[in-house]
Order: structure tokens, then sequence, then C-alpha cells
């Protein structure tokens, strides 16, 4: 299994301050951090679009990893790239040619990863799709909200992607905690995503270092 990254949500943090916010994160040893783009219309929220994310990328040497609740993942992948996004991940539910999304997120020099909602099947991304990402999501909570309870239903897909490709970065993403990062671990997923868990922590390094030993043990 690949090495544990872990990448708080920013959805959490105090938006006012999000560059003293990043550099909080990655002092207290992020690896990544997780930028959650909705438009309002994929998810019934919107919160931050490329202009934000490229007034951010000074602030901060981390690895954006952004995560697209958009309907239409094709229109916004320049604009992302041009910001300092280095992950694209778009939902396998909000296009018709997952390949060609792909193929477009690398050409504009981008990781690509995609996202799949709980109710839909992990099927939906195995085979040549998983074999071009860089990353598949597993989301653990329906899209659109922070603060939302982890849906330990959605482990088996996990499960079941990491026996397919042992290599493949693997990401969660909702409701991870102290108290679900052993099932999400234990599945095989190596990425971890956490807004609450995170950012409302006493020690938000202790919760960090607690998900990568979880994960690389
Ligand atoms: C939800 C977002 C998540 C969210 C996670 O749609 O994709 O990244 O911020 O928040 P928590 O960790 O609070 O569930
Ligand atoms: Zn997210």
């Amino acid at each position: 299994m690949p090495e544990a990254k872990i990448s708080p949500s920013m959805l959490s943090c105090d938006f006012a301050n999000l560059g003293v916010e990043a550099k909080r994160m990655t002092k207290n040893g992020a690896d990544w951090l997780h930028l959650d783009v909705m438009d309002g219309h994929f998810v019934p929220n919107i919160t931050l679009g490329a202009p934000i994310i490229a007034a951010l990328r000074p602030h901060t040497e981390a690895y954006f990893d952004c995560h697209m609740m958009v309907s239409n993942p094709l229109q916004w992948i320049d604009d992302v790239a041009k910001a300092g996004g280095q992950m694209y991940t778009f939902h396998i539910e909000a296009t018709e040619d997952p390949l060609a999304v792909i193929r477009a997120i690398h050409a504009a020099g981008m990781q690509a990863g995609v996202a799949v909602k709980p109710k839909t099947p992990v099927e939906a991304v195995m085979g040549q799709i998983a074999e071009e990402v860089d990353m598949i999501l597993i989301m653990t909570v329906e899209p659109g909200f922070g603060g939302q309870r982890f849906m330990a239903e959605c482990m088996p897909k996990v499960e079941a992607l990491r026996r397919a490709y042992p290599g493949l970065d693997i990401e969660v993403d909702g409701g991870l905690s102290m108290e679900t990062i052993d099932a999400s671990a234990d599945a095989g997923a190596n990425v971890i995503v956490a807004g609450t868990g995170i950012f409302k922590a006493e020690k938000p390094s202790e919760v960090i270092s607690t998900f990568r030993e979880k994960v690389n043990t």
C-alpha cells in the first residue's frame, strides 16, 4: 500500500484567514491540503473556486488536492491548473466521458483523481478508469457539507479497490476522526481527508500523526 498522506479539508478552516490556516496545517504535519470546490449545482452548497485557490497558492508550498464537486468537470480544468491545483478529482457521476476528463487533466499538467459518491457502485471506476487515474476518492458522506457522520458501509468499496489495485492512492473523505480512522485504514485507504476531525481537535498534530500511524502500520 502506498504511504499515508493526510489532507486536512480547508472547508473547516477560518476562511477569513485561509493563508494562516494553511500554514497552521502544514506545521501540524499535513502532507496535502484538500480544497473543496462546490458549484451549487452538483451539490447544494457553494464554496470556493479557482480565484481563491490562486490567492492561497503563494502562502504555502503544500500540495493542493482539489475535490471538484461540479456538474461540468471539463469546464474548470484550465482555471484550476493555472491557479496552482495539483490533484484534480472530479466525480464519476458528473460525466459521461470520464476518460476524456482524465486525459484533459493530465494534459493540463495535473494529477487526476476520480470520486465516487456513497450510492455509486465502485465498479463504475474499475478497469480502464482506475488504470489511468492517479487516485480514487471513495466518499464516506454525501458530498456537500462538512461535519456529517462517517458511512462505514462504504468500506467494502475501499477493500475491493485495494485488492484490485495495490499501488493506487485511495482517498476517503467525510466523517474521518479518531473514531473512524481504523475502519478506513484497515480497509486500505491511504489518503485521509478530515475537516472537522482535524480543525476542531484540541491538538491537530496528534490527530494527523495518529492517522499517519494507522495507515502506515
Ligand atoms: C464534503 C467534503 C469534505 C468535507 C469533509 O462534501 O468533500 O471534504 O469537508 O468534512 P468532515 O471531515 O467534517 O466530514
Ligand atoms: Zn472533499
